[in-house]
C-alpha cells in the first residue's frame, strides 16, 4: 500500500489530484481504513503488531500529504512570482508628480509674507471645545452672535471650528504675556466649518487665515500697515480697499475690509453680489476680555487679529466662479493651478 501511495503521489500535479488519493487512501472507504477495519478479524496477537503497523502507515500517508500540499503552494507561488511584472521603485517618474492645491498655494504665499516680517506659524485643532470655539473669544452661551455661526456640534458636546478664533486663547497661554519691545507675533491657517447650504458661493468646509499681534503698544495704526502690506504682496499691485466698522465681540473695535472685487472688476458680479465689494478681511483690536481669558493683562497688552477669508481670496486670485471646485476632488481642473 505505501509504494502505491508514493507512486500516486509523485505523480499528483493538482490540488484536486492530491484529494483524489486522499480520500482513495485514508476516507472511508480507503485503502488504508480498510486494513484498519479488517484488523477485527484478526486474534488478539496479530491485532496488536498489524494495528501497530497500519496506524504507523495512516501516519505516514496523513503527513506526506500535508508535506505534499506544502510543497505545491509553495511551487505555484514561486511560479506567481516569476510571472508577475517587474519594477524598479528607484527610476524617477517620467509623469509629472502631483500639483499644490490652490488654497495650499495661496497660503503657503501669504504665510511666507508673514514670516518675513517675523511671525510664527501656529496650527489649530479642528475639534475644538465650545469654549475655544466661543466663550473663550467672548462669545458667551446666549449671546446673538452664536446664532450667527451654524455650528456642527459633536455627539461629545465638541464643535468643529466654526473660525480660525478658536485657537487665540491657545495660542496666547501657549506664548504668554510677549517681552517688552517683542511683541507676539502669530498666523494661524486652518480649516472651518459651518452648517451651510452649498452653493456656488457657500461651502460647509472652507479656510480662514487669523493672524494675531499682541504686544505693548500695538495700534490700529499697526493693523492698517499689517494689512495694507498683506493686501498689495497677494495681489501684486495695489488694491482698492473699503473699511467699514464691523462687529466681531472679540474685537474692539472691529472692522470690515472689504476689497474691490477682482472678478468683474467692481461692476458687479454674483461673487460680489452685484456691490461691486468683497468683504475680504475681518479684523480689529482684541477684545480686553479676550486677552484676559487668554492670561494676557489688558491694562499692560493690546493686540490686533484678522481673519482672512483664504477660500474667497483663492477664488479672487484664480478667478474661480465655483466654490465647490475646492472641495470637489476633480484633478483635472485642481492642477491647473500654480503660484
Ligand atoms: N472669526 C471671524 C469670523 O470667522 C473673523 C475675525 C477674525 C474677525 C479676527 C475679526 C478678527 O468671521
Amino acid at each position: 500500500i505505501k509504494a502505491q501511495f508514493n507512486e500516486e503521489l509523485n505523480a499528483a500535479s493538482s490540488k484536486e489530484e492530491l484529494e483524489r488519493i486522499r480520500v482513495s487512501f485514508l476516507g472511508k472507504k480507503g485503502l488504508v481504513t480498510e486494513e484498519l477495519k479488517n484488523l477485527r478479524n484478526l486474534d488478539a496477537e496479530a491485532k496488536k503488531t498489524a494495528g501497530m503497523q497500519v496506524n504507523i502507515l495512516k501516519a505516514e500517508c496523513e503527513k506526506a500529504i500535508v508535506e505534499y500540499q506544502k510543497l505545491m503552494e509553495e511551487k505555484e507561488y514561486q511560479k506567481e512570482i516569476e510571472s508577475a511584472e517587474r519594477y524598479d521603485y528607484s527610476i524617477p517618474s517620467e509623469k509629472p508628480v502631483g500639483t499644490l492645491h490652490p488654497i495650499t498655494i495661496v497660503q503657503r504665499q501669504i504665510e511666507n509674507i508673514f514670516i518675513t516680517m517675523g511671525f510664527i506659524i501656529e496650527d489649530g485643532l479642528e475639534i475644538q471645545t465650545e469654549f475655544n470655539n466661543f466663550e473663550g473669544v467672548n462669545i458667551p452661551k446666549n449671546h446673538p452672535a452664536r446664532d450667527m455661526q451654524d455650528t456642527y456640534y459633536l455627539e461629545n458636546g465638541q464643535v468643529l471650528k466654526t473660525h480660525t478664533s478658536a485657537a487665540q486663547n491657545t495660542i496666547m497661554r501657549k506664548y504668554g504675556a510677549p517681552k517688552p519691545g517683542e511683541p507676539l507675533k502669530v498666523l494661524f491657517p486652518g480649516r472651518c466649518f459651518r452648517n451651510e447650504n452649498i452653493d456656488a458661493s457657500h461651502e460647509n468646509t472652507f479656510f480662514q487665515l487669523e493672524g494675531m499681534m499682541i504686544g505693548d503698544d500695538i495700534s490700529i495704526s499697526n493693523l492698517i500697515y499689517f494689512m495694507k502690506v498683506l493686501l498689495t504682496e497677494v495681489f501684486e499691485r495695489e488694491v482698492k480697499v473699503r473699511l467699514r466698522p464691523g462687529f466681531f465681540p472679540f474685537v474692539e473695535p472691529g472692522f470690515e475690509l472689504d476689497i474691490n472685487c477682482a472678478i468683474c472688476g467692481g461692476v458687479g458680479c454674483p461673487t460680489c453680489k452685484q456691490s461691486g465689494w468683497l468683504e475680504l478681511l475681518p479684523c480689529g483690536m482684541i477684545h480686553p476680555n479676550v486677552l484676559r481669558l487668554g492670561g494676557i493683562d489688558p491694562d499692560k497688552y493690546t493686540g490686533f487679529a484678522f481673519g482672512l477669508g483664504l477660500t474667497r481670496l483663492a477664488m479672487m486670485k484664480y478667478n474661480i466662479k465655483d466654490i465647490r471646485l475646492f472641495n470637489s476632488g476633480n484633478l483635472k481642473q485642481l492642477k491647473q493651478f500654480t503660484l
